[in-house]
């Protein structure tokens, strides 16, 4: 087990919310382009994840899954070998079933040999996902993770393990040593209402998570569904501040530039990545505004103030609502704009239904 795989967030892209099992090498491929191209990639997304539908319906005479010679005519050895030569990691997904969540063939009782054939492929992430698989208990389920573990070491290969069981098997109880990130909740929805819900259940489990195995939350639907140009933007700003790992799911080849500019937002992301990888802590619900913190190195917090109501809000948050004595706080600044503030006046917030103002606390020593 290399303790320091994951020291911080993983980040990346994964199909799964873009096509959803419709996956293709043309789909893979193009992303892994957009993400060089358009900057996301040097800005930390280096992780292109193909999830479920990419298998073909049987394995072969010699007992190795295959991709669905449709859909990957080159074949995964040679998808791997583009996006390697793109200077970023290759990820893939199975299940601990018979069957993965969509119905395609899962790893149950193949798990040395798929391991074998992913590290000969070039993986370098695998997302390990429960659904298909029997009745989720702890025992069992830290059986069979702990099972593909092995596999994927015995084969040599540095893979980083993605586990999801959506939390039923309360995961962030065993999952350290056996994954570097594990889900905690069902699956994310391009809609406001799965994004708050996802959030609320997120900040009782986020001080459990940190380097070498992170609380996921679920993927990124910025940039899907009907989000506003405000909910997406806290929901970047809420996962930056749960330290959760991000992974794009809409398409980059055709995202509008604010989209890329927000995904590639370097302060955002500098509290994502901030190496003490420390969780949020919620500190009050005052009206309409949810303030949440997150510690980070170099005595600072960052600071959110969510506007979870559906209407238009305007006043300031001081410090103090924060949970921070005045006193000890020199140096604010607000994330959005790169702009220092003056830390008595705090954060003003002019807020649309929905949207979130971002700062950082210095905090004298
Ligand atoms: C589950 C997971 C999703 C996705 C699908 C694939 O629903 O939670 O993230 O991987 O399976 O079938």
């Amino acid at each position: 087990m290399h303790t320091n795989r994951a020291a911080r967030p993983p980040m990346g892209w994964n199909s799964w919310n873009q096509v959803q099992h419709h996956v293709t090498e043309d789909v893979v491929l193009a992303a892994a382009h957009a993400l060089v191209d358009r900057g996301l990639a040097s800005a930390g997304y280096r992780h292109v994840v193909i999830d479920d539908g990419w298998q073909a319906t049987r394995r072969d005479a010699a007992g190795r899954i295959q991709a669905d010679p449709g859909r990957f005519p080159s074949g995964m050895a040679a998808v791997a070998e583009q996006v390697h030569r793109l200077g970023l990691r290759f990820g893939i997904y199975s299940a601990p079933g018979v069957t993965t969540c969509a119905g395609f063939l899962g790893s149950m009782g193949h798990e040395a040999a798929d391991a074998e054939q992913f590290a000969a492929w070039g993986v370098d992430f695998l997302k390990y996902d429960w659904c298909g698989a029997d009745l989720a208990t702890p025992e069992r389920e830290v059986e069979l993770f702990t099972r593909m573990r092995r596999a994927l070491d015995a084969t040599g290969r540095d893979v980083l393990l993605s586990i999801s069981d959506y939390g039923v098997a309360q995961p962030w109880q065993w999952a350290r040593g056996v994954a570097e990130m594990y889900r905690t909740t069902f699956d994310i929805w391009p809609t406001w209402s799965s994004v708050y819900s996802l959030l609320n259940q997120q900040i009782p489990l986020s001080r459990l998570t940190g380097p070498g195995c992170w609380a996921d939350p679920d993927m990124l639907q910025v940039g899907n569904g009907d989000l506003t140009t405000a909910e997406n933007r806290s929901h970047l700003a809420l996962w930056c501040l749960m330290a959760a790992p991000l992974f794009i799911g809409t398409n980059l080849a055709t995202a509008e530039p604010w989209l890329v500019d927000l995904l590639a937002h370097p302060g955002l992301l500098a509290i994502d990545q901030d190496p003490l990888g420390r969780g949020m802590v919620a500190r009050a619900v005052d009206g309409e505004l949810m303030l949440l913190t997150k510690e980070l190195s170099g005595d600072r917090v960052a600071l959110l103030a969510l506007n979870h109501s559906g209407h238009d809000v305007e006043r300031a948050v001081r410090p103090r609502a924060f949970g921070l004595d005045p006193a000890r706080v020199p140096g604010l600044v607000d994330v959005w704009k790169d702009a220092s503030l003056d830390p008595d006046e705090g954060l003003v917030v002019q807020l649309e239904a929905h949207a979130c103002a971002v700062g950082i606390a210095q905090l004298a020593g």
